[in-house]
């Protein structure tokens, strides 16, 4: 049992720490640094696995607390969740006012304008302050219960604010969704594995939430806006949409704040104005201007016809979309030999930008939705993201367009081309074809990886002998090498470049020069992950890079890593495993590693990597344990720890295929669960008698 300080200490940190949060998300000012947060939460965490029995799932720390869940179930709303009208134009707002007017017998009510966020409806019940469920909007009627992903959301609140007083039990809606920002970055780091990029960030954001590992969603950094109060027991709430808007925020809601009231119609359309204009420099993408009647009396009066409310109203911002001719289809050949077909298209303006090239996923994409070479197309786009082809325009097909074909060769070598199986990517087999040389060194010296400052795209490309040959049918620019011109063949070369190697080059001064050779001179000492990532293995970002140094902590250690082991690395799955173990199955792969070390490029972690302490017999490889209920010895993390340094795997939950439990104190429904499947159940002494043994000594309670 924790002493009386110690408790106290915890439940100040958490109140400090939900503070902390509402200050930095809801109120954007946050009192505090990173860092100082960062210490309140160590201290917090370091405590709570200290002492279990402070454990408590509103705690800050608790946000990613599950394990994977096999379905979501459904959920009942108590009140359905509505969808909106549209307005397009200003006499259709004011149709829809004069409407209201006429049913409410009077014109001087007051109006309420906010964005509307093109996101996820979500509806969020707390009980006695504390969020106790999260679901979908579904089909209105029945949604998903998706709260354990949304907890991971650090804009929505586990608790409530202290000190503001709040009805016993309350449903508040909002829309979640993914930042500008985190959506790049995601992208970026998508790219940078060689994986598929989401479209844009409402798909992203649905895909995560209906992720089954909250850990997925959690890593996501989705956001939330709150826009109404569903229902609330237990106090009285304010009587109007704007009292209640910031009501809701005093109670720790992130409640948008541009968010405005007009007496009149005037100023609406000044305010839908202004968002025209201002839209795309959001955080948020948005796709109308929601209007409402503020008064709840006068909301309830108006009702509803269908599925829409009389007393709201979207007014939707002019499409952003355009149509143009399909020119040509070219081919992007990436680093790791995948083939991405895209539009070259007639320029044309889409919402005030000239777009000429559009992206089109992949052939079974095109297939589907029947594009064609020659077509009319429509085409979208979606705030920062690149555009996208929607569809062809088939009533102004003349006959004169052709289908789109695969090559069956590589655009820039002229290798072979296979596709992976069951996956829609086709790849130039040639780990030597230009393009992939040229895409893995601009890879190597990416922000991302090597960092190497000054090392831009013309100058890779002089260096690697290419200059770009342009396909006279399609119209497409490809990187064709001369190796006659060459002065690298690949990225272990950069550390071999002098000072006048480089001067040699056309426009490169001596300063540069010299910045350039100490550029990549620093770039020895990056961290492991930078390196791993470098490497431009299948699947590897920078994430994964991380998991990959901690466990290793080298990148010799990694290279003789079995798929096994790769796989036993949480978050490691089989075809990311698969994708590093084909990588250092390959002789070049492995030179280039055993260069770069001869280079002087650091290829170990200082600290060596759990798998430095663990080099020793694996006796749980192969196993998967779960751990409930306190231990003796062990805080929960340590046994974790102790069991991965000997090759086994730990989940949050009991399966089929989970080899052993290990049981504490008050185990809770783990070990009925446990016995339920008959998996065997391990006390703690058991669990290092079977690691020192390989045996389980004494009495098991195998059930
Ligand atoms: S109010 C009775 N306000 O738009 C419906 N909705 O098309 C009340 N949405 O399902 C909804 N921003 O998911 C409201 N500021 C906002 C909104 C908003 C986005 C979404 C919401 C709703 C959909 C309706």
């Amino acid at each position: 049992m924790a002493d009386a300080a110690t408790t106290e200490r915890v439940h100040e940190l958490r109140e400090q720490l939900h503070r902390h949060n509402y200050r930095y998300h809801v109120l954007d000012s946050p009192l505090v640094t990173d860092a100082e947060y960062d210490a309140l939460f160590r201290e917090l965490q370091t405590l709570e696995e200290a002492n279990p029995d402070l454990a408590d799932a509103g705690s800050p720390t608790q946000r990613v607390g599950a394990a994977p869940a096999p379905q979501f179930d459904e959920v009942a709303h108590p009140v359905p969740m509505l969808s909106l009208g549209n307005a397009f134009g200003e006499e259709e707002l004011e149709a829809w006012r004069r409407r209201a007017a006429g049913m409410l017998e009077r014109d001087d009510f007051a109006m309420v304008c906010e964005p509307k966020i093109d996101g996820l409806a979500i509806a969020l019940t707390y009980e006695a302050g504390r969020l106790t469920r999260a679901a979908t909007r579904g089909d209105g009627v029945r949604g998903e219960d998706v709260t354990l992903n949304v907890r991971t959301i650090k804009s929505v609140p586990l608790v409530l604010q202290a000190g503001a007083s709040h009805p016993s039990r309350m449903e508040v809606r909002g829309e979640v969704y993914f930042p500008r920002d985190a959506f790049r970055r995601m992208n970026e780091e998508r790219e940078d594995a060689g994986e598929s990029l989401f479209a844009n960030p409402r798909n992203a954001a649905a895909g995560s939430l209906r992720q089954l590992d909250p850990r997925i969603t959690a890593s996501r950094r989705l956001a939330i806006w709150v826009y109404q109060l569903g229902w609330a027991e237990g106090a009285e709430t304010p009587p109007t949409h704007w009292e209640t808007m910031q009501w809701l925020r005093e109670l720790g809601f992130r409640v948008n704040p541009e968010i405005a009231r007009f007496e009149s119609t005037e100023g609406i359309a000044t305010y839908y104005d202004r968002w025209v204009r201002e839209r795309d420099d959001k955080n948020y993408q948005t796709d109308g201007v929601v209007v409402k009647i503020d008064r709840l009396d006068y909301q309830r009066h108006l009702g509803f016809v269908g599925r829409e409310p009389r007393w709201a109203i979207a007014w939707k911002f002019p499409a952003e979309r355009a149509v143009t001719r399909l020119l040509s289809i070219g081919i992007n050949v990436g680093r790791t030999g995948a083939l991405n077909p895209y539009a070259i298209l007639e320029p044309v303006q889409v919402s005030g930008v000239t777009v000429k090239q559009a992206t089109l996923h992949n052939e079974d994409d095109i297939r589907r939705k029947d594009i064609r070479v020659g077509d009319y197309v429509v085409v979208e786009r979606a705030g920062e993201v690149i555009p996208q082809v929607v569809g062809p325009v088939a009533e102004r097909r003349t006959g004169e367009e052709t289908a789109f074909e695969m090559p069956t060769h590589c655009p820039a070598c002229n290798s072979r081309v296979t596709r992976d199986e069951g996956a829609a990517a086709y790849r130039c087999v040639n780990t030597a074809c230009p393009a992939q040389r040229y895409e893995r060194i601009r890879h190597f010296v990416s922000q991302a990886a090597m960092d190497i400052d000054g090392l831009g795209e013309k100058l890779v490309a002089q260096l690697l002998g290419i200059h770009l040959a342009c396909d006279l049918e399609t119209r497409q620019v490809y990187p064709h090498l001369s190796e006659d011109l060459a002065i690298i063949r690949d990225l272990t070369d950069l550390y071999g470049l002098t000072q006048e190697h480089l001067e040699a080059l056309e426009r490169m001064g001596e300063k540069s020069a010299r910045n350039l050779v100490d550029a990549i001179d620093a770039s020895k000492q990056r961290p492991l992950p930078s390196v791993i990532s470098g490497l431009g293995i299948l699947h590897v970002g920078g994430e994964t890079a991380e998991l990959l140094a901690r466990r290793f902590g080298s990148v010799e250690r990694l290279m003789d890593a079995s798929q096994e082991e790769l796989e036993a690395v949480p978050g490691i799955g089989p075809i990311v495993a698969a994708g590093i173990a084909s990588h250092f199955a390959n002789e070049g792969n492995r030179s280039i590693v055993q260069r770069l070390g001869k280079a002087g490029v650091a290829l170990a972690a200082p600290e060596g990597g759990d798998a430095a302490q663990a080099d020793g017999p694996m006796p749980f490889e192969g196993m998967r344990f779960v751990v409930t209920g306190r231990l003796e010895g062990f805080t929960r993390s340590q046994a974790e720890s102790f069991i991965k340094e000997r090759g086994g795997q730990v989940s949050g939950s009991v399966s089929k295929k989970t080899s052993y439990v290990v049981v504490g104190e008050e185990p809770g429904s783990k070990r009925e669960d446990a016995e339920r499947l008959g998996v065997a159940i391990l006390s703690e002494d058991e669990l290092t008698s079977l690691a020192e043994s390989g045996v389980v000594s004494g009495e098991t309670a195998d059930a």
